[in-house]
């Protein structure tokens, strides 16, 4: 090697040390998300429905959100909110994330919420519907794609009445969510003129409703609310048929109770009717092209869930946009998705000063292996989001 080979190593070498940190600062670090969903137990197929939504609206921007390119981190929380602090910290504390996706249960959401309004980290909460987390827990940096609790109990109350039932007993399971959807029922019922002759429910995630079922044929109401999902949900859409109540009193819930379930259910879901932010057969331009991308890409149909976990990446992207992917934002972020028409397969819709969607609830009857939309429950309905202060 002579002196001008070695002096133009040299530069050449000079030359890439130099321009290395200028493009290393140009690419933006990528934007962390922490996935806490479960991955077992009764809820494992909702979670698994979450993140695959999640991931098809990522795909369809080109892997990318507010110019970031998307890392993930999971926990499989378990649905149990006595873990959800612990897993929580994992994902903020260990892996350092920009933002928290979950929870399916409400109890681990609140306890999510909790920690992210105390750390400040965004979250999106693409299903636990506890009332709180965009009420007394509300906060700038948390979001819900989903629902609260209220929402759909409220507006299958109303429909209940609208049928004419003038009794009515609840079962559920007895945690945040059977309570909250039992109690938004019973507000919705009972405005109409309704009256709950029975509640009934069991811990979460009992299955055994023998006894309770029992309690439901004397009791002899007009009708029966219900709030059960994923693995409990078909179990006890099975176990009510088989019981034989089906045919004297009417099954009525919401829309968990059949959804992403019909498969497992079969016939003894048909003629039940639920009121859900989402439904089969909504036939617009927008829905049918979700769903043609979502079999295509996973090999199954979507369902309320998935169409969650999609409009969670959706706001992610929207409000990331607002604040040239600075996660760190939240007043910027809050500001530009509380603005923002929210194109979801589920129809258009906007988020509340709460954070929680303003949407319509549709009236949905099983047909088949259909949830299918027969009317609109409760129109553009929004949570009273009682003890937000924001
Ligand atoms: C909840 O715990 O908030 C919850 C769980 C499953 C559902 C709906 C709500 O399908």
């Amino acid at each position: 090697m002579n002196i001008s080979q070695i002096s133009r190593r040299a530069v050449i070498a000079t030359a890439v040390t130099l321009a290395m940190p200028v493009a290393m600062a140009q690419a933006p670090a990528k934007l962390k998300v922490g996935f806490m969903l479960p991955a077992t137990g009764t809820f494992a197929a909702l979670g698994t429905a979450i993140e695959n939504g999640f991931r098809l609206h990522l795909a369809e921007q080109g892997g990318k959100l507010g110019g970031r390119e998307v890392e993930f981190f999971k926990v499989d929380d378990e649905s149990d909110p006595s873990k959800a602090i612990d897993n929580v910290n994992k994902l903020i504390k260990r892996d350092n994330v920009d933002v928290l996706v979950g929870s399916v249960h409400s109890g681990v959401a609140m306890a999510m919420a909790r920690v992210a309004k105390g750390s400040g980290t965004l979250m999106i909460n693409p299903n636990g519907g506890a009332d709180a987390v965009t009420g007394a827990m509300c906060a700038v940096n948390i979001f819900r794609t989903s629902f609260s609790n209220w929402q759909p109990g409220f507006a299958i109350g109303q429909a209940m009445a609208a049928k004419g039932h003038k009794t009515a007993a609840t079962i559920t399971w007895k945690y945040a969510a059977g309570d909250e959807m039992a109690k938004g029922f019973k507000e919705g019922f009972e405005k109409a003129g309704g009256k709950i002759t029975k509640e009934l429910n069991l811990p979460f995630p009992n299955v055994e409703f023998q006894a309770l079922l029992t309690e439901i044929a004397s009791a002899k109401p007009d009708a029966v609310f219900s709030f059960f999902a994923g693995g409990g949900a078909v179990k006890f859409v099975k176990d009510y048929d088989a019981a034989g109540l089906k045919k004297n009193i009417p099954l009525f819930g919401t829309g968990f109770l059949t959804d992403g379930t019909l498969e497992a259910q079969g016939a003894s879901a048909d003629g039940v009717l639920t009121a859900l932010h989402y439904a089969d057969g909504l036939n617009t331009p927008r829905d049918n092209a979700f769903r043609l991308a979502y079999a295509k890409t996973y090999k199954m149909q979507p369902d309320v869930y998935a169409v969650q976990g999609y409009d969670a990446a959706q706001i992610l992207g929207i409000g990331l946009a607002a604040v040239k992917g600075d996660a760190k934002n939240a007043a910027g972020f809050a500001a530009a998705v509380t603005k923002a028409t929210i194109d979801s397969p589920r129809g258009k819709f906007t988020m509340s000063k709460a954070h929680n969607p303003i949407q319509d609830m549709y009236l949905r009857q099983v047909s088949g292996k259909e949830n299918k939309v027969v009317g609109i429950a409760s129109k553009a309905l929004e949570d009273p989001a009682r003890g937000c202060k924001m």
